[in-house]
């Protein structure tokens, strides 16, 4: 493929269509004339097969199973950076210096509190409500603290704001886990660093001395390094779509959230421990049920925490994560049955045809939660974890989408198959 591109006859006309190389993974065909010349959109369901922007973040092989951010390999990150290092990179472009790291942390500390008046925002939710519908109300609710910061085209309220989201996220996140075990707030503490800020906001008591475990805080930093950030996944794309329209960076991340949300996404990571728990707990779910259940074309029950759009391979975020938990449970926890049921599961699914022949593997959603369990989150946290996590890949591809020339409003055409014009027939003739 080069400039050139492609050549596509319609009837007795024929359209070039402009070549995009890429420098790894997919070309593209630009089909931008292909409406206002021939009358003709694509059709293509779930963007299967549509770049909806070039970028420069993330780049995921699905075939190879690999994931590099900014040129560096997943694997490489997760050993040996901290969270906000990796945060930084994806933001920046550039890992960051000694300096230019102490001062991004120093800027997390400083922006972690919440202003005095959320408070009552938390108290205005239930108990049981879901922290994701609390994490994404509450991340709108701040904007309207920081309203002189929305402007999507001024760089310095982007990057204020974003130091604010991401400051305040593990905040927002352990105030949403507070408010659903009645125990009181516990607030950020500047002299301890983002991911044990954040364990000691979660687990910490006023009545006692707390002291963070360094294991469980290594392997968060781990956790949170594979959710940083992973291409044009359905709440990324959503954070650009939102973004497009020039909705400040608070609102378009309320948007991403609530998308990450779904079972079929983020939401995926509760939805596989609920998954093994049932097969753990009720002698009537076996993983060969579960199995049979999965390839049942009239059981709308999936495998959850198997497949993934783009890997055709094993999800190196799994791979990560299935030698990462035997290791913190060791450390941490020691057994949990849901990890020989999750083990024997795979095993099955990757021995089946039916998997094999649809190249469906273990993605990321299907370990972290047994690790999440160990480190000692309850099961609606998860995707919270996950939005922490992916707030940075958010961030930076927002901030991507705001400085590329090529933006445009997303608005997207469609196939109409409905009624053609009928005669209006009055109510009374009803
Ligand atoms: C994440 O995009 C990203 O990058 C996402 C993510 C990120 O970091 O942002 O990686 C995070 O969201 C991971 C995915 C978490 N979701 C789950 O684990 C839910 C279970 N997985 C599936 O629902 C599904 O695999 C998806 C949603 C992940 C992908 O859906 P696709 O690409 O639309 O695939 P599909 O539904 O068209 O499936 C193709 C075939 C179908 O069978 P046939 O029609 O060919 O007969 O595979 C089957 C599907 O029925 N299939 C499954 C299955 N996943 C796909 N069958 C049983 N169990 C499954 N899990």
């Amino acid at each position: 493929m080069d400039e050139r591109g492609a050549t596509l006859q319609i009837g007795e006309n024929s359209l070039d269509l402009p070549g995009i190389k890429a420098n790894v993974g997919n070309d593209g065909l630009n089909i931008s004339k292909l409406r206002p010349n021939h009358g003709i959109v694509t059709y293509d369901p779930g963007f299967a097969n549509t770049a909806s922007t070039r970028s420069t973040i993330t780049y995921v092989d699905g075939n190879a199973g690999l994931l590099t951010h900014r040129g560096y390999p997943i694997e490489e990150l997760a050993n040996s950076c901290s969270f906000l290092e990796v945060a930084y990179l994806l933001l920046y472009g550039d890992l960051p210096t000694k300096r230019q790291l102490e001062a991004w942390q120093a800027s997390m500390q400083r922006h972690s509190l919440l202003n005095e008046e959320m408070k009552r925002f938390f108290d205005a939710f239930p108990k049981r409500a879901h922290p994701m519908a609390i994490l994404s109300s509450a991340t709108n609710a701040i904007s309207t603290f920081y309203e002189e910061y929305h402007n999507p085209n001024d760089e310095e309220s982007v990057i204020e704001s974003a130091q604010r989201l991401l400051a305040k996220m593990p905040t927002i996140a352990a105030f949403a886990y507070k408010k659903s075990t009645g125990f009181p707030y516990i607030y950020p503490r500047n002299d301890l660093r983002y991911v044990e800020n954040f364990l000691h906001m979660m687990f910490a008591l006023p009545t006692e001395e707390y002291h963070v475990d360094p294991v469980i805080a290594k392997a968060l930093n781990v956790l949170l390094i594979l959710h940083a950030d992973h291409g044009q996944n359905c709440s990324t794309a959503t954070v650009r779509f939102v973004g497009s329209s020039q909705a400040n960076l608070f609102a378009s991340v309320a948007a991403g959230m609530n998308a990450l949300w779904g079972p079929l996404h983020g939401g995926a990571n509760q939805a596989v421990i609920e998954m093994l728990s049932n097969i753990a707990n009720d002698p009537n779910a076996t993983t060969e049920s579960a199995i049979a259940r999965a390839k049942d074309k009239n059981d709308d029950f999936r495998l959850m925490g198997f497949g993934h759009r783009v890997y055709k391979n094993y999800d190196p975020r799994a791979r990560i994560l299935k030698k990462f938990a035997d290791d913190v449970l060791d450390r941490v926890k020691g057994d949990d049955p849901l990890l020989k049921v999750a083990e024997e599961l795979e095993y099955a699914a990757l021995n089946d045809e039916y998997f094999s022949s649809r190249n469906l593997y273990p993605n990321v959603d299907f370990y972290s939660g047994i690790i999440f369990r160990a480190l000692g989150f309850p099961v609606r946290m998860f995707t919270v974890l996950f939005a922490i996590g992916r707030l940075p890949g958010w961030i930076a591809n927002w901030k991507e989408m705001t400085e590329d020339p090529d933006t445009r409003i997303a608005r997207p055409r469609q196939i109409y198959l409905g009624e053609t014009t009928r005669e209006f027939i009055p109510l009374h003739k009803r």
